[in-house]
């Protein structure tokens, strides 16, 4: 009977190829314990999960670049005092459905909590769409947060945290980071992250908020993403530290949730300003079935993206419509 493939065995082949040199079959099938059949069986595997496995007569096994994978304690130990101590848990799983959906039904009374993994076979995107995930490639990471009132401008809360990964993701040298309206960080016209939030709780009382965070990070080919992206490493033009990336990420969503809910949406208008890709362009709203076009203006005191259109100005709420800035 064929044995199944277990998740540790083959995250411990990860581990042993991360450098990206070659290892010999021979060794890394006597390290496992297993025949060189079964170690090609557990390369398959890899595969799979979007690592890009070389392997050649002589040599034996590579991965096309090293991979740094992510540590729990090297991120908490990154973090500034602030956070460190705001946040109860900061875990890192290897492989998963999606850490929103993981932390969606974790013990709430553990938030504020961060999750991250190396994988996500079913990471998920705004309108459904899906979030490729490819095995230690990019950051992939949820943050639960607990809102003791439901905030005024929930609405507001994606647009928030959009400056938030803006604001780390220059504090690691990305420096032309903008946001296309609601959260999508865009460099140079290509999708470098998106946010998806999901909140629970009723108006008026508690808020528990799901915020996941994908950062393309040093991604090298993803034939099944349609619109133009880019990764941290190419804009660097070096191979960025992942837990560094993770860190920071963590770092600024921590502190943007607290001040969100002490000052409000308010407190960061202005600088989303600044960071607006779509101001004054053209661009095309498609909510639903119904789509429209006109002059993007800013947001108004909600967060909604104000169009002016023949008609006169429409407001497009946070989560209901897409948007194609028209050239
Ligand atoms: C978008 O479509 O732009 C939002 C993408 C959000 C992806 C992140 S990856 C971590 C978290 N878990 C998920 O399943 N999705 C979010």
């Amino acid at each position: 009977m064929a044995a199944t493939l277990n998740e540790s065995e083959l995250i411990a082949l990860v581990s042993a190829l991360a450098d990206g040199a070659w290892h010999s079959g021979e060794k890394l099938a006597a390290h496992a314990g297993v025949t060189r059949a079964a170690l090609a069986k557990r390369v398959a595997k890899l595969s799979a999960w979007g690592l890009q496995v070389e392997a050649r007569v002589g040599l034996g096994y590579r991965l096309s670049q090293p991979i740094e994978l992510l540590d729990a304690k090297k991120i908490r130990r990154a973090l500034p005092d602030l956070a460190r101590d705001r946040l109860r848990r900061v875990d890192v799983i290897a492989i998963t459905d999606s850490t929103n959906q993981r932390l969606a039904e974790a013990d709430a009374s553990a938030d504020p909590q961060a999750l991250l993994a190396e994988f996500q076979s079913a990471g998920r995107g705004r309108h459904g769409r899906e979030w490729v995930s490819p095995f230690g490639a990019n950051v992939y990471l949820s943050l639960a947060w607990a809102f003791p009132h439901w905030p005024a401008q929930i609405t507001a809360l994606p647009l928030a945290i959009g400056v938030a990964c803006a604001r780390a993701l220059r504090a690691q040298g990305v420096n032309d980071v903008a946001l296309k309206w609601p959260n999508d960080l865009i460099v140079e016209g290509r999708k470098l992250g998106g946010i998806l939030i999901e909140q629970r709780g009723e108006g008026g009382g508690a808020c528990r908020a799901i915020v996941g965070v994908g950062v393309n990070v040093s991604m090298q080919d993803a034939s099944n993403i349609t619109q133009p992206w880019t990764s941290v490493a190419a804009v660097l033009g070096k191979t960025p530290a992942r837990n560094a990336i993770a860190a920071e990420v963590i770092a600024q969503l921590t502190l943007a949730l607290d001040q969100f809910a002490e000052r409000g949406f308010a407190s960061f208008a202005t600088e989303w300003d600044r960071l607006d890709l779509t101001r004054d362009k053209l661009v095309r709203v498609e909510a639903g079935k119904e789509s429209y076009e006109g002059v993007a203006r800013g947001l108004d005191r909600n967060g909604a993206l104000r169009i002016e259109t023949p008609a006169g100005v429409r407001h497009a709420l946070a989560g209901d419509v897409s948007l194609r800035v028209k050239t």
